[in-house]
C-alpha cells in the first residue's frame, strides 16, 4: 500500500514542474536577456533531450511517489514537437489512489492560437499563459524579439474557445517597467474568467539584474486593484498554492491572484519537484545542484529502482531558498548565487 514520503522539513511530493525544452522565442529580459542568451549560447542538445518514453517512465515515477499535478513547462514547451504526444499519453496516468493526474502547462501563448484545441484534444486540462503588457510597445520591449501583443489575446482567447479550464494569466511586475499594465490587465480581463496572477520579481538564475528595488509587492499591486474594485479573498484549494486569490466584490467573472514568493515566501509548503529537459532533478527554483535520472529510464532499469532513487533525494530535500533570501542579501559576497537558469527548469 502507500505511504507519503516527507522530505526533511515534513512536506510530501505532489507537483512535478516537467521542463520538455530549455528553447524559448522570446528573450524576456528577467529570464532569458539576449546578452547572454545568444546564438551561441549553450541549448541542450536534441540527443540530450528526453524522449517522450523516457518522460513518461520519469513521470510515473513521481506519481508513484504521491505527484497528482504535472506541469509542462520549458522554455517554451510549445516548441517541442509533437508535444501533444506526451500529453495523451501523461493524461491516462492515474495516482495510487486512482484519481486522474492533472496535466497543465505554462507558455507565452505565441503558438496557442494553433495549437490550443489539439492539446485539448490530447487531454490538456489547464493552461497558463505568461503576459507581462497589454500596451504594445512595452510588450515587445519586453519579450525583445518583436512579437505583437495582439498573437498572445489571440492565444489565450483560442484556450478559453478550446475549453481548457481555467486559463491563468501570469503577469511578472516590474517596477517602472511594467507597472503601468496592472489595471489595463486586470480590466482587460474582468469578465472573461481568466485568473489574472501577478508575481514578484525574484532574482531567479538569469535575473542578472535583480534589485530589491525592482519589486514590487503583491501588497501594492493589491492596493491598486482595490482603488477601482472591491476584492474578496478566496481560500486556497491546497497550502502549497502558490497565489493568494481574490474574487469580484461585485461578481464579476474571473479573479485575480497574487504569488508573492518575495514579500511572503512560500517554501513551507513547497510540494514541487523539477525536472530539466535534459532529466536532472532539480529539488528547487533556486537549487544549484542537481540529479540526472536519465541513466535510470532506460528499459533496462527497474521502475521501482527509478522510484526509489527519487524517494531517497526527496527525503534529503531540505531547501528553502525564498526564507533565506533577505539573510543572504545583508552579504554582499553572497549576491550572486548562481542557480539554476529559469529557462532550464521553467519557472
Ligand atoms: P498551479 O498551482 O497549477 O496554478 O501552478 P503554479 O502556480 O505553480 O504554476 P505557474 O507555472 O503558473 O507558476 C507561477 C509562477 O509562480 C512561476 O512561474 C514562478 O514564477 C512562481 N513559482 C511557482 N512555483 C514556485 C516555487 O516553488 N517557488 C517560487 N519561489 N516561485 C514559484
Ligand atoms: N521572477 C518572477 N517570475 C518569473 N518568471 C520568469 N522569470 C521570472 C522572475 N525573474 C515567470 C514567467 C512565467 C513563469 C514560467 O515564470 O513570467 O510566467
Ligand atoms: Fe520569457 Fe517564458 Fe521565454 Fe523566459 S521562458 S524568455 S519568461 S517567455
Ligand atoms: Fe519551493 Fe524553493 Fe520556491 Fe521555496 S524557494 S517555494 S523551496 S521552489
Amino acid at each position: 500500500h502507500y505511504v507519503e514520503t516527507l522530505d526533511s522539513l515534513q512536506r510530501p511530493l505532489k507537483d512535478l514542474r516537467l521542463s520538455v525544452i530549455d528553447k524559448c522565442n522570446f528573450r524576456c529580459s528577467y529570464c532569458m536577456p539576449k546578452d547572454v542568451f545568444t546564438k551561441d549560447y549553450p541549448f541542450l542538445k536534441h540527443s540530450q533531450l528526453m524522449s517522450f518514453d523516457e518522460m513518461l517512465k520519469l513521470a510515473r515515477g513521481f506519481v508513484a511517489l504521491g505527484a497528482e499535478k504535472i506541469r509542462i513547462t520549458g522554455g517554451e514547451p510549445l516548441l517541442r514537437k509533437n508535444i501533444e504526444h506526451l500529453i495523451e499519453s501523461l493524461a491516462r496516468l492515474t495516482t495510487p489512489s486512482g484519481k486522474p493526474v492533472s496535466i497543465s502547462m505554462t507558455t507565452n501563448g505565441t503558438l496557442l492560437a494553433s495549437k490550443a484545441q489539439a492539446l485539448k484534444d490530447a487531454g490538456l486540462e489547464r493552461v497558463t499563459v505568461s503576459l507581462d503588457s497589454l500596451d504594445n510597445d512595452i510588450f515587445m520591449r519586453m519579450n525583445d524579439v518583436g512579437v505583437p501583443v495582439s498573437v498572445v489575446l489571440k492565444g489565450i482567447e483560442a484556450a478559453q474557445r478550446a475549453g481548457l479550464s481555467p486559463v491563468k494569466v501570469n503577469t511578472v511586475v516590474q517596477k517602472g517597467v511594467n507597472d503601468s499594465q496592472i489595471m489595463p490587465i486586470v480590466n482587460h480581463f474582468r469578465h472573461s474568467g481568466v485568473t489574472v496572477r501577478f508575481i514578484e520579481y525574484m532574482d531567479v538564475g538569469g535575473a542578472n539584474y535583480w534589485s530589491n528595488s525592482g519589486v514590487m509587492t503583491s501588497d501594492l499591486v493589491r492596493a491598486r486593484i482595490e482603488q477601482e474594485h472591491r476584492l474578496i479573498a478566496v481560500a486556497q484549494e491546497r497550502a502549497s498554492d502558490t497565489a493568494h486569490c481574490y474574487r469580484y466584490a461585485d461578481g464579476a467573472a474571473g479573479e485575480v491572484g497574487f504569488i508573492s514568493s518575495v514579500s511572503e515566501p512560500f517554501c513551507g509548503d513547497c510540494t514541487r519537484a523539477r525536472v530539466s529537459a535534459d532529466g536532472k532533478l532539480f529539488m528547487c527554483l533556486f537549487a544549484t545542484e542537481s540529479l540526472d535520472l536519465r541513466p535510470l529510464l532506460g528499459e533496462n532499469t527497474a521502475p521501482e529502482v527509478l522510484a526509489d532513487t527519487i524517494r531517497a533525494a526527496w527525503r534529503k530535500r531540505g531547501d528553502h531558498y525564498s526564507e533565506l533570501r533577505d539573510e543572504r542579501y545583508k552579504d554582499p559576497a553572497k549576491k550572486v548565487y548562481p542557480t539554476v537558469r529559469m529557462s532550464l527548469v521553467g519557472g
